[in-house]
């Protein structure tokens, strides 16, 4: 027998072309972007910005505003979310569902990983997480997401108006903060001890302006949204 006729089996196959794909994604890392300030400081509209340009994106969507923008899909089944999952290719979609909240984001940050994991990169956008999570370790699935998703190339817009009630996980695993107005004294104490950005800075700012600090390399810049 010479070495041409050896033949992989289906399952070979299959192994090896996953290692492949894992060599590839670990290339591809992604970012955990943690958004915080109060209503209406600017949130939604920055990850909207940052979102533009990207090609697979699917927003955790409780308020019903990402499957409102011009192009993107309104997902309200759990079979209809996991079969955008399991599609490569380009994709904009906002899961909006009612019932146990709790439930259905583990479903959606179970969706995400798996998207990230076996079909290709993704943005994972979570809005209003202290509605779903409590300040203790992340649960379930969005505690996977968050803690391995980056290695498999996903990236995540964790967005909440309250990190001091929303979970540590996030918090923990940042590589940027984003930072807009806040809605109490204890979420200007609480960030500025996790990213050392002053409390009097961010007891400062005004609707629509942020601070941007990478938890790489400490970089800080300034800004503030325009439309
Ligand atoms: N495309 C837009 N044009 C004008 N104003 C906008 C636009 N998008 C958001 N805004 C305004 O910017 C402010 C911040 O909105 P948003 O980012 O949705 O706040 P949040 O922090 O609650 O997510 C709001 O006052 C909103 O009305
Ligand atoms: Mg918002």
């Amino acid at each position: 027998m010479t070495a041409g006729d050896v033949k992989l089996t289906d399952r070979q196959k299959k192994i090896a072309a996953e290692r492949l794909y894992e060599a590839y994604l670990k290339t591809v890392d992604g970012r955990l972007v943690v958004v915080s300030g109060a209503t209406r400081s600017g949130k939604t509209a920055y990850v909207r910005g940052q979102v533009r340009k990207d090609r697979r994106v699917i927003a955790w969507d409780p308020e019903d505003q990402w499957s409102r923008l011009p192009g993107w899909k309104r997902v309200t089944s759990r079979k209809e979310l996991l079969a955008l999952a399991q599609r490569p290719g380009p994709v904009r979609a906002g899961f909006v569902v009612g019932g146990k909240l709790q439930d259905e984001f583990d479903f959606w940050a179970a969706c995400m990983m798996y998207a990230g994991r076996y079909v290709a990169p993704i943005v994972a956008i979570a809005e209003e997480l202290a509605d779903v999570t409590t300040p203790s370790k992340a649960p379930g699935a969005w505690g996977i997401l968050l803690r391995r998703g980056l290695k498999r190339g996903i990236t995540i817009y964790a967005i909440s108006q309250r990190w001091s009630e929303a979970d540590k996980t996030a918090v923990g695993n940042a590589s940027e903060f984003v930072l807009f107005r806040q809605s109490s004294g204890d979420d200007v104490r609480y960030l500025s001890r996790k990213t050392r950005v002053p409390e009097s800075e961010l007891a400062g700012l005004m609707q629509l302006q942020y601070v941007r600090l990478s938890a790489i390399d400490g970089a800080i810049s300034r800004g503030k949204l325009t439309f």
